[in-house]
């Protein structure tokens, strides 16, 4: 039956697909339920209205373009960021913002490391705080209020997803975003990255 294989490149087709989906399957499977995987690591909450805000323009501006959130466990890596990441740090993240182009420094263990006010003059125009800057700036974050509905929206939808956010979270997610600007959101986001891990160092 197989030798038919050798002479049909339909049937060649097919066994290929069925040897690589084993293959796949054998890899990728085992981590839907590997505990390190799959499971929140100790004191890791859902993102707060406010940071989750954040986290929308971050994405919107697409900061990924240009920065990683991703700490690979090497030692030239470790020093200059931090513990390296795990996979349990990302358990509430949806999408993913690990990237993979590092035109700036990787930012999963950005928070803490500045002042809220050195992360407003940075964003507003970077070459203020670091004048070899080539980061663009980004002023309009500070004129442009939240959106409080989107942000409700998304922290219903995310709990569809299994996200454990209760009642009181989302009720009161419109008094947190209230009178907020994009700016503030993106830097209560930019100060929340890697702090549950980077405080066990
Ligand atoms: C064109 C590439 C580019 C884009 C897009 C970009 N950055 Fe940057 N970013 C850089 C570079 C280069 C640096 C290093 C120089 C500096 O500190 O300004 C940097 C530095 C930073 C730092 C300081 C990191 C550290 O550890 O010192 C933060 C925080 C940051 N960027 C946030 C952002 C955010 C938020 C966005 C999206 C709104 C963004 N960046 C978009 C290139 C970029």
């Amino acid at each position: 039956m197989f030798s038919a294989g050798e002479k049909n490149i339909g049937l060649m087709i097919v066994f290929i697909l069925i040897l690589a989906s084993i293959g796949g399957i054998i890899q990728i499977v085992p981590l839907f339920f590997q505990v390190s995987t799959t499971q929140p690591i100790e004191g890791l909450a859902p993102h707060s209205a406010l940071v989750l805000a954040g986290r929308d323009v971050y994405i919107r501006e697409q900061c990924v373009s240009c920065h990683s959130q991703m700490i690979r466990p090497l030692r030239a890596e470790t020093e200059r960021y931090g513990h390296y990441s795990v996979a349990g740090e990302f358990v509430y993240e949806r999408p993913f913002q690990w990237g993979s182009k590092r035109t700036g420094p990787d930012l999963a263990r950005v928070g803490g490391r500045y002042s809220d006010e050195w992360h407003r003059l940075h964003l507003i125009d970077p070459r203020a705080v670091v004048p070899e800057s080539i980061m663009p700036g980004y002023p309009w974050l500070e004129n442009r209020m939240v959106n409080v509905e989107a942000t409700v929206t998304n922290m219903q939808t995310l709990r569809k997803l299994g996200h454990p956010y209760s009642d009181a979270d989302i009720e009161g997610a419109p008094a947190m975003l209230e009178n907020k600007t994009e700016m503030d959101a993106m830097v209560a986001y930019l100060q929340s990255l890697g702090t549950i891990l980077s405080a066990r160092n």
